[in-house]
């Protein structure tokens, strides 16, 4: 992530203007200066001289104004429009990394980039561009006038800064420290509300109220504790600093009177040192601050560097519209953390338009091979062969385009109801939409709803049931229409009767393809063409229903299992 030329082109701008407002800024003292020059002494004021500096004077704050008004706009804007891009980049690439990196990244880590990542690093360019520079600039001219003046008044109110800077920053370092435990507190309360919301069923259930409050009511009083003193600390930067000043004011009022006295300075000049002086020292106040922010965007541009360099899949490969009817696995291993291997040396051949049922006990890899076979990961060695195509050798959505899938978790995003059915037929007319959806058996549950398609589905909360979702995806499955339908415990959240009939629609279409599925309730599986039992990765068994029985083997014994406690 770089700046662009245009990007380099605005902060080349804002800078050359910082330092014009800067020289301004500095400037106008001395015309204020001299306009104490012409007043001093009773009737002797030249009030029209008087005027014209004022005049000019107002003309050059006016100028200030517009620049810096300008300079803040545009920094603000070449900030924002930086991390929108910087934003952009990092949607993209979720997108297209492999699965992997979203197992081996905290999901909360990937959504600060969005959020507070994000955020900082605006703030922190918006100060490096509008406010770094300018500081610089203003004490460095201001610098510049004070030596003109006096060097020994200058030296001075050098001097004053360290002692006014350490003060300054130590306590706002100390109320920083409060400040960024307090917002740490508040995450964690806020986190507490969101599970005690979450879980609300479990706490009511299991009469862990009490505790709940207990643990509330701990955090909380931290919370205020930390932030009263948070505040008292804030509190006391600004009147610290004031006094500071002040003090330094007076030493230069006395300081003044001698040089005035011995080396002839006029009041005029002596009211602009004070200004210069004013102007000089305020950006160090600031300076703390502002490389704190610069600081933690720079942190969190790291961050997202990081994040950025993990390479990303390019959907490389042949382009090829398969026709999905033979499906193979060669001596396939595959492990998700190498050096753990999952799916051991698994070789088979499912002929035409089989109905293919995989079984086996929780973990025993069932979800791992499918996504082998859509190549959410790909394999370690060995390869998988659809129509005798390598599929690694093909592109994703050529893959994306023979298979469709319904798995274990219904997938739905925020929309209509229409929009996640139609998701991979953007163009499918209604009429398509609700034959899929009666298939799918949600379509008299979807017209029940008050804006039937149109009801929208809120992923935080709970309007539509599991079921109801796992139909939903069905009917996305089906909508697309691929040669072969993947489903992964696709009815597990349904009823046995809604399980039932959507059974019967898969009946049907599967005539017509290949289909897996993925099942733990064997009597669904007993009409599949090639039944595949998996146990710790391994193919221990296949073959139909009636042969695996016969065999008496570990399928025998999982059917029977079931069968004895229906
Ligand atoms: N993303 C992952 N990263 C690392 N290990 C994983 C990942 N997904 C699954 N595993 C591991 O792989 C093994 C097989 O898991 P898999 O999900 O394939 O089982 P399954 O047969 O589908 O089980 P279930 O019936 O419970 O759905 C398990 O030990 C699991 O812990
Ligand atoms: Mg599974």
């Amino acid at each position: 992530m770089k700046f662009t030329r245009r990007q380099l082109v605005g902060i080349t701008l804002c800078i050359v203007l910082s330092f014009i407002a800067a020289y301004i800024l500095v400037l106008t003292p001395k015309y204020l200066g001299s306009a104490v020059d012409l007043m001093v002494g009773k009737g002797n004021v030249d009030l029209s001289g008087v005027r014209k500096i004022l005049l000019f004077s107002l003309g050059l704050y006016s100028a200030y104004f517009l620049l810096t008004w300008f300079v803040s706009w545009f920094a603000n804007q070449i900030a924002v429009r930086f991390v929108k891009n910087i934003r952009s980049q990092l949607e993209y690439r979720l997108n297209r990394n492999p699965l992997s990196f979203l197992d081996t990244h905290p999901h909360g880590n990937l959504l600060s980039h969005f959020s507070i990542d994000g955020e900082l690093l605006i703030d922190g360019l918006f100060q490096l561009i509008s406010q770094l520079f300018s500081g610089v600039f203003v004490v460095l001219i201001s610098l510049y006038f004070m030596l003109q003046v006096n060097v020994r008044m200058t030296l001075m109110v050098i001097a004053m800064v360290p002692v006014m800077y350490l003060t300054s920053s130590a306590i706002a370092k100390r109320s920083l420290v409060l400040y960024r435990r307090q917002q740490s507190l508040a995450g964690q309360l806020g986190g507490h509300v969101q599970e005690a919301m979450n879980n609300h069923q479990l706490i009511l259930s299991s009469n862990y109220q009490k505790e709940s409050v207990k643990d509330f009511e701990a955090i909380h009083a931290e919370y205020n504790e930390v932030g009263e003193k948070a505040q008292f600390l804030g509190a006391l930067v600004n009147p610290t600093v004031r006094v500071i000043n002040n003090i330094s004011y007076v030493l230069i009022g006395l300081m003044g009177a001698y040089v005035s006295k011995n080396y002839g300075l006029t009041v005029g000049t002596l009211t602009s040192f004070i200004s210069y002086s004013i102007i000089f020292s305020k950006p160090f106040n600031e300076f703390s601050a502002i490389v704190a922010q610069v600081m933690s965007a720079k942190a969190s541009y790291d961050r997202i560097l990081e994040t950025l360099a993990y390479p990303i899949e390019e959907d490389r490969g042949e382009k090829m519209t398969l026709k999905g009817e033979v499906v193979s696995f060669e001596h396939v291993d595959f492990s998700y953390v190498k050096g753990h291997p999952i799916i051991q040396d698994l070789s088979l051949e499912i002929p035409p338009l089989s109905k293919v049922a995989i079984v086996g006990p929780t973990g025993a890899g069932k979800s791992t091979l499918i996504n082998i076979l859509m190549r959410f990961y790909d394999v370690d060695s060995g390869i998988i062969k659809i129509d005798g195509v390598d599929t690694s050798t093909l592109t994703k959505e050529s893959l994306g385009n023979v298979m469709s899938i319904v798995l274990q978790d219904p997938w739905l995003f925020e929309g209509t109801i229409r929009q996640n059915i139609k998701y991979g037929k953007p163009h499918a007319t209604d009429a398509e939409m609700i034959e899929v959806s009666i298939q799918a058996g949600c379509h008299d549950y979807i017209q029940s709803l008050d804006k039937g398609y149109d009801t929208k589905i809120d992923l935080g909360s709970q309007n539509i049931s599991l079921g109801q979702k796992q139909m939903i995806t069905i009917a996305r499955a089906l909508m697309v229409d691929a040669p072969i339908l993947i489903l992964d415990e696709a009815t597990s959240n349904v009823d046995v009767l809604t399980e039932y009939k959507i059974q019967e629609v898969f009946r049907k279409i599967m005539a017509q393809r290949t289909s897996f599925f993925v099942a733990h309730r064997l009597a669904t599986v007993v009409d599949s063409d090639v039944i595949l039992v998996m146990r710790e990765g391994k193919l221990v068994e296949q073959g139909t229903h009636k042969e695996l029985m016969a065999h008496k083997g570990f399928y025998h014994t999982l059917f029977m299992s079931q069968f004895d406690s229906v």
